[in-house]
């Protein structure tokens, strides 16, 4: 059996607005304009508006506003860039691209960065944090910004899967001095394509990235500084325009839908990996932890048609490409074991919950065989 229940598509979203995103591209055709337009201004405006940041910067993904942002604060070989080994590879990648030493922090009970570890591993080349609010569960920024006042750390927010999360009232991506967000299609607000942004409230670095961005280039096609090409295309930024408008409507949905597996599923082999405590997630995934053989299990739930995520399976610091930073099995237990036992469950914007159902009653069915 094929899978029936995706853990993720795209479809249902694009069948209830298709209308609209062809509007958009055709008021973009019209423009006569494609690259750095009025429509990212717009967004750009938008997005920093919706964060609370004074600053936003387009880009064409998240893996290059990492880079950039590390570029901006002037980071170079051999400095250190503190980050979690559990994450999307890019958050590691970005840095190895800007010349940096990743340095891995072991995570907690919510599979987030342990923020009581990161003292144990500055030294004086550290330059900055990449704190990663990974599933959309935000990670400890006040006590983060506690350590990194202490010893002058610039705090950078991997907030890839955190868009509308927020920490008592304030949102994810506007307490760092910078934050990137990726608008892959998959995050719950995705483009058709690829796009990133990076928040700021810095306005010399606001400048520089902009340029940065394009080049070097600030106008009158004059190189300043040692650029790039970084750009949000002006499609992408009028999807993202119209999809800002409904994130917060798309995140309650996408709450009712972690409700209904957190009602109805939660054993001791197979429970909800915890949210932590004082904050609102952005339901990007909806991860569980399964004590039992969860490949075993994920292949199982597959013969019934469901698919799963597994976010992640493999733990970047054992990763042939990182073999040089020399770390060994074991050395970050707990993330080893969540790349071992973490499963999400399908979550989509514009989800039926009727889906949402069928996948309890799988996995009520499946669970029985553990
Ligand atoms: C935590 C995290 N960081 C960075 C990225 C990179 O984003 P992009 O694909 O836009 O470069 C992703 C995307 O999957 C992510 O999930």
């Amino acid at each position: 059996m094929g899978e029936s229940i995706p853990s993720w598509t795209y479809q249902y979203e694009l069948k209830e607005n298709r209308k609209t995103y062809i509007e958009l591209i055709n008021k973009v055709f019209d423009s006569g304009r494609l690259i750095l337009g009025k429509e990212l201004e717009t967004f750009e405006n938008n997005f920093s508006k919706y964060i609370g940041t004074d600053f936003a910067i387009g880009c064409d993904n998240a893996t290059n506003a990492l880079f950039l942002i590390l570029k901006s604060i002037g980071i170079k070989k051999d400095d250190e860039v503190i980050t979690v080994a559990n994450t999307a590879i890019p958050t590691v990648s970005a840095i190895r691209q800007s010349g940096a030493k990743p340095v891995f922090v072991d995570v907690n009970e919510n599979a987030l960065i342990d923020t009581t570890k990161i003292k144990e591993v500055i030294s004086s080349k550290t330059k900055a944090i990449i704190a990663v609010h990974l599933y959309g569960y935000p990670c400890d920024i006040e006590e983060i910004k506690k350590i990194s006042d202490k010893y002058s750390i610039t705090i950078i927010e991997d907030c890839s899967q955190a868009h509308g999360a927020s920490i008592k009232g304030k949102k994810i991506g506007s307490m760092g001095d910078f934050s990137a967000f990726s608008f892959y299609p998959t995050k719950p607000l995705g483009a058709y394509g690829d796009a990133g942004i990076i928040c700021t409230n810095n306005l010399e670095k606001y400048e520089l990235l902009k340029k940065l961005r394009f080049y070097g280039i600030e106008k009158d096609y004059i190189a300043e500084v040692n650029g790039y090409n970084s750009r949000m295309d002006e499609i992408q930024a009028a999807i993202l325009n119209f999809k800002l408008k409904k994130l917060e409507k798309n995140i309650e949905e996408r709450k009712n839908i972690a409700e209904i597996y957190y009602k109805n599923l939660s054993e001791e082999i197979f429970s909800p990996i915890p949210m932590p405590i004082n904050s609102n997630c952005s339901y990007y995934l909806v991860p569980f932890y399964f004590s039992g053989d969860r490949d075993r299990f994920q292949n199982i739930l597959m013969s019934y048609g469901l698919g799963t995520n597994v976010s992640y399976k493999n733990p970047i610091h054992l990763m042939k490409a990182y073999k040089d930073l020399g770390y060994r099995n074991n050395d970050l237990p707990k993330t080893e074991m969540f790349c071992q036992h973490n499963i999400s469950l399908p979550i989509f914007n514009s989800m039926p919950k009727e889906i949402a159902y069928d996948v309890v009653n799988i996995v009520k069915k499946v669970l029985v065989k553990f």
